[in-house]
């Protein structure tokens, strides 16, 4: 049998599209499932000696510092409260047996915080940062019910904090050719977020920043990885039983220490990849459908943390938002 001329081109685009195809199932698999699992991405500890945790007291920032005192490196830990730190380093040193450095610094105080970090972390060897502090809504809500210092904090945390303790730290990291700073966006940054847009808007940022640093810091040896979780189960969240879906933040952190120099942007726990996959298939299918779901569910989240506000305060509970 002998194929037409456009019959042979037909076959060779077909053979390249199912090509390009197989190779992109290889590489997510081999990214997502088989390189995680055998422990192919980088091992801090070949980055150095040091790891700098910020909001490192409580939540996903202490089960970071905690992992990397599990693995021997020693750890600085950043956050407000001076007695919080003093407790949690005395606890690690304990149980892990490094050395525990602390910096008590309001990372929403700007220039004068990342001064105090640089300073406190000059000249150690920083294997890596985990720029993980962070500030949200007390619940989810109209944007214009949203207090102006609420928004400003979310700024300076989100955004400027985390530009400015980068700034702070990479220096070092450039000039060693060697270590890995880790950014904490998001899921939120990614998939539609109305009635908390403040807060994801300001974790895009991060998604952004961290992109183009990675393209810069790669050739200069030093790793950055971007972090968009779904729901932990921490004091943000304010969700208190874990589940499979709202891991324990130590749960989601060894989760995602096996992604570190396999993807630059990662959910960090599949679950929660499975979340984002959802999400942006529905928007892909119907961004209306898509949208008013992920409203309805905020606007849920939204009664429930107003009525419970109002049993405490024993009044009566305000009106829900309706979602058209
Ligand atoms: N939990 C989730 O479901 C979830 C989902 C996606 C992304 N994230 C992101 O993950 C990061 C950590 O969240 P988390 O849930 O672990 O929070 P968390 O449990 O509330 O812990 C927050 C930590 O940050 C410190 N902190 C708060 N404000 C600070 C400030 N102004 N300066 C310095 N340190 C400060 C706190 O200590 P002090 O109060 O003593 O300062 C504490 O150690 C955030 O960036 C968040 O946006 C969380």
């Amino acid at each position: 049998m002998t194929l037409t001329c456009l019959e042979k081109v037909s076959l060779i685009a077909l053979a390249a599209i199912g090509l390009r195809i197989l190779l992109r199932v290889s590489v997510f698999v081999w990214k997502k499932l088989i390189a995680p699992s055998f422990g192919f991405g980088i091992d801090v500890r070949t980055q150095g000696k040091w790891a700098v945790v910020t909001g490192a007291t409580d939540g996903i920032g202490r089960a970071y510092a905690e992992a990397f005192a599990e693995k021997g490196l020693d750890v600085v830990l950043v956050s407000r409260s001076l007695e919080k730190l003093e407790e949690v380093a005395s606890e690690m040193k304990q149980r892990y047996g490094v050395e525990v450095q602390v910096v008590a610094a309001d990372l929403t105080e700007g220039q004068a915080a990342f001064a105090k970090i640089a300073k406190a972390t000059e000249g150690l060897e920083i294997a890596v940062v985990v720029n993980n502090a962070g500030a949200s809504y007390e619940h989810p809500d109209l944007f214009i019910n949203v207090t102006e210092e609420c928004l400003a904090k979310i700024l300076q945390l989100n955004v400027a904090a985390i530009t400015g303790v980068a700034r702070a730290l990479l220096p070092q990291m450039f000039e060693r050719k060697k270590g890995v700073l880790i950014n904490m966006s998001s899921a939120l940054a990614i998939i539609p977020a109305p009635y908390l847009a403040g807060y994801a808007a300001s974790k895009a940022f991060i998604v952004k920043l961290s992109q183009d640093l990675a393209a810069e810091a790669e050739p200069r040896g030093v790793t950055v990885q971007c972090v968009i979780p779904g729901v932990v189960a921490t004091k943000m969240s304010k969700i208190k039983k874990a589940t499979w879906m709202a891991p324990t933040p130590e749960k989601f952190v060894e989760s995602a220490l096996k992604t570190i120099g396999l993807e630059s942007c990662t959910t960090g726990y599949p679950p929660h990849l499975l979340v984002v996959a959802v999400a942006l298939t529905l928007r892909c299918i119907c961004e209306k459908g898509a949208v008013w779901l992920i409203s309805r569910t905020m606007c849920t989240i939204r009664k429930r943390a107003l009525d419970k506000k109002a049993r405490e305060a024993n009044v009566k509970p305000e009106p829900p938002l309706s979602v058209e």
